[in-house]
């Protein structure tokens, strides 16, 4: 059954024996308020490995607003409720102190991926992100590690720094859920007010319709031109960026080849929603 772990010593000492008979560990780095989108990284890593691992903390560095870090939802208990019945080996918990101790001086910077997108709106934010899941990655010492495609700058982000650093984990990524009406789920929509809810969906239904037309043949800039203004028009308000970038190195991406991936960011009152989805060639 479940247990949750608090430092570092002691998820060194459970991975130790794992792999002393053994037995193949995953990981699952999350900031908890799980949702179906997490547990299907669950799932994911169940299919793959023998043990599982998710983590759970909320990384102050890669919050670039003290009011969103503030209003991070934090429901650890609800979350591991949520995933005993999964036969989740572990639940890695940590605290600020243990994962920051004083005198930490150290940040995993990773350049290209991490440029342009959410990087020019989130100053931080993916240093944040690459110092957390570098250290979760040593700590855990997980031979898979599962990330979602919902925020797939994040995941473009985590393969390089895998790559450039050597860790030994093979980086696994899981396709977007999404609710019924498409909505990709995620941590921040509870915070949408009703009328919000009921627009939200138009940002994945856009994408989808721009991808399909991209890989129609259309020409890009009319194309994207139209979807932005669309958007807005379902009540985004701002459209902070709507981009097609290649789908691995993210480079802009003014013609359509062979794999890209379009994604943006728009903002319903105070909640930013992301979203992207993959264009190919018809
Ligand atoms: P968090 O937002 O909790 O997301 C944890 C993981 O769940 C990420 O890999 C994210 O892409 C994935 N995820 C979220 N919504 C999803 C959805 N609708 N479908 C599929 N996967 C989804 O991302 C983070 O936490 C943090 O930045 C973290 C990587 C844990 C580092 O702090």
């Amino acid at each position: 059954s479940l247990s949750t772990v608090r430092t570092v010593r002691e998820l060194r000492e459970r991975v130790g024996a794992w792999r002393r008979a053994g037995e193949t560990v995953g990981v699952v780095p999350t900031m908890g308020a799980l949702h179906a989108g997490h547990l299907s990284l669950v799932e994911a890593a169940q299919a793959r490995t023998r043990r599982v691992i998710v983590t759970l903390f909320v990384n102050p560095r890669q919050f670039n607003n003290a009011s969103d870090l503030a209003a991070y939802p934090r429901t650890e208990k609800d979350d591991a409720a949520k995933l005993d019945p999964l036969g989740v080996d572990v639940l890695f918990a940590p605290d600020v102190a243990e994962m920051y101790a004083e005198g930490f001086a150290t940040t995993v910077s990773v350049g290209g991926v991490s440029e342009g997108l959410c990087g020019a709106n989130r100053p931080g934010h993916f240093d944040g992100v690459a110092t957390v899941v570098s250290k979760l990655l040593l700590q855990s010492g997980a031979d898979f590690a599962f990330f979602g495609e919902k925020d797939y700058q994040q995941l473009q982000v985590v393969r390089r720094l895998v790559a450039d650093l050597n860790i030994p984990v093979e980086i696994v990524g899981c396709p977007t859920v999404r609710e019924e009406d498409g909505l990709a789920l995620s941590s921040r929509n509870v915070r949408l007010s009703s009328g919000q809810r009921a627009v939200a969906p138009a940002l994945a239904r856009e994408l989808f319709l721009a991808a399909s037309a991209l890989s129609q043949g259309k020409d890009v800039a009319e194309t994207l031109a139209k979807s932005r203004v669309a958007i807005a028009d379902a009540g985004f308000d701002p459209v902070e960026y709507l981009e097609l970038r290649d789908a691995e190195t993210l480079q802009p991406v003014e013609h359509m080849a062979a794999s890209a991936r379009l994604l943006a960011a728009a903002w319903l009152g105070e909640t930013r929603l992301i979203d992207n989805v993959a264009v190919t060639p018809a």
